[in-house]
């Protein structure tokens, strides 16, 4: 466990108004990317003596999930609770996220919460922070650097089991269907790729695959995460693939861009239609689809790490020890389940 820097009364800082950001972004939660009001129109603040001041360096605002989990981070980390965050949204990319370490550094914030958008290229800004004991959480992907005393802890989901799950779930439909032993093919829309979330997900998915020889993968094209990219890649496998049986789609707001382009192609979606499709993430629109059918199985990348995250902060203000890895608690949805009712008792 890294050491816990004192917090010495005022420092000066420059807050980014979060809620500014999260009114933006709920405009923006179909995978297009988000404005972000730029800086110097961004309200100034100073944290209260005693404030715990957090940087959060957020991926982007590509996705319907990636919302839900920025809010829930501007829920959690309140004024109210003594909280001072200090918000960036990389706009997916990696050199954004670095520079806003450097900036949480130079600052002197308490911790450091980092969504990271690709796995690698962390080691050297990690060593930043470390140095500056300036304690690091890795949330929701993961980071993969040599020495893994750089952070002090991750929370996330398990995308690797994310996705042995659907490819659990297509081959037991498959035998419901008397198609076990037929040719199956499939496309995957990957999300961003070397994220912790494609990564998992497509490996997870082929570790399935490899006991099922009559499944083939024409093709994986990264559809990066969002709705419009998806859409464009689903056009072209279309184009290309005369035959295609199930598109795996790495997240729910691809499997939107999917869905539209093969309605446009006037193919029917579904278990028993000509396309079924697979997706990632279990948002409420994509619920919904499940519930009508366009999408056959939805498995659940829980958002909401936030909580999570504050009970590790909390615990290393009180100079208790973390655990390195923290999953969040995840499950799946289908055609066989009552996703009304489930829907009555879900925040996202
Ligand atoms: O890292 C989590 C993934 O990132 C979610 O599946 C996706 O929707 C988001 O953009």
């Amino acid at each position: 466990m890294a050491g816990i820097r004192k917090r010495t009364g005022k420092k000066s800082f420059t807050a980014i108004f979060i809620f500014c950001f999260v009114l933006l972004l709920a405009g923006c939660g179909s995978g297009t990317g988000g404005d972000v009001v730029p800086q110097e129109e961004m309200e100034s603040s100073e944290p209260d003596e005693g404030d715990i001041v957090i940087g959060i360096s957020q991926v982007g605002s590509e996705s319907d999930w990636r919302t839900t989990n920025t809010e829930a981070y501007l829920n959690t980390f309140t004024e109210e609770k003594g909280y001072y965050l200090i918000f960036e949204d990389g706009q997916q990319k990696q050199e954004n996220q670095v520079k806003a370490l450097r900036k949480f550094i130079l600052k002197g914030v308490d911790y450091i919460v980092l969504d990271p958008i690709v796995e690698t290229g962390w080691d050297a800004v990690l060593k930043e922070a470390k140095d500056a004991n300036i304690p690091v959480i890795i949330a929701d992907r993961n980071v993969l650097v040599e020495d893994e005393s750089l952070y002090i802890c991750r929370v996330g989901s398990d995308f690797m089991q994310e996705g042995r799950n659907a490819g659990e779930w297509l081959a037991k439909n498959l035998e419901l269907r008397g198609r076990e032993n037929t040719d199956i093919n499939i496309v995957t829309l990957q999300g961003t790729l070397g994220s912790t979330a494609q990564l998992g997900r497509t490996l997870g998915f082929a570790e399935v695959m490899e006991k099922h020889p009559n499944w083939n993968m024409l093709e994986y094209q990264s559809g990066d995460f969002t709705q419009a990219k998806a859409y464009e890649v689903m056009e072209y496998f279309l184009d290309t693939y005369d035959d295609i049986d199930v598109v795996i789609s790495e997240n729910d707001n691809m499997a939107f861009g999917a869905i539209e382009a093969i309605k446009e192609a006037r193919l029917r979606l579904g278990r028993n239609g000509d396309i079924m499709i697979i997706s990632f993430d279990a948002v409420r629109d994509a619920l919904l689809l499940v519930q009508k059918g366009e999408i056959a199985a939805d498995f659940e990348c829980n958002p909401i790490t936030a909580p999570l995250v504050e009970e590790i902060i909390q615990k290393l203000e009180r100079g208790e020890a973390v655990e390195k890895v923290q999953y969040v608690e995840e499950t799946y949805f289908d055609y066989k389940m009552d996703i009304e009712m489930l829907l009555e008792n879900r925040t996202y």
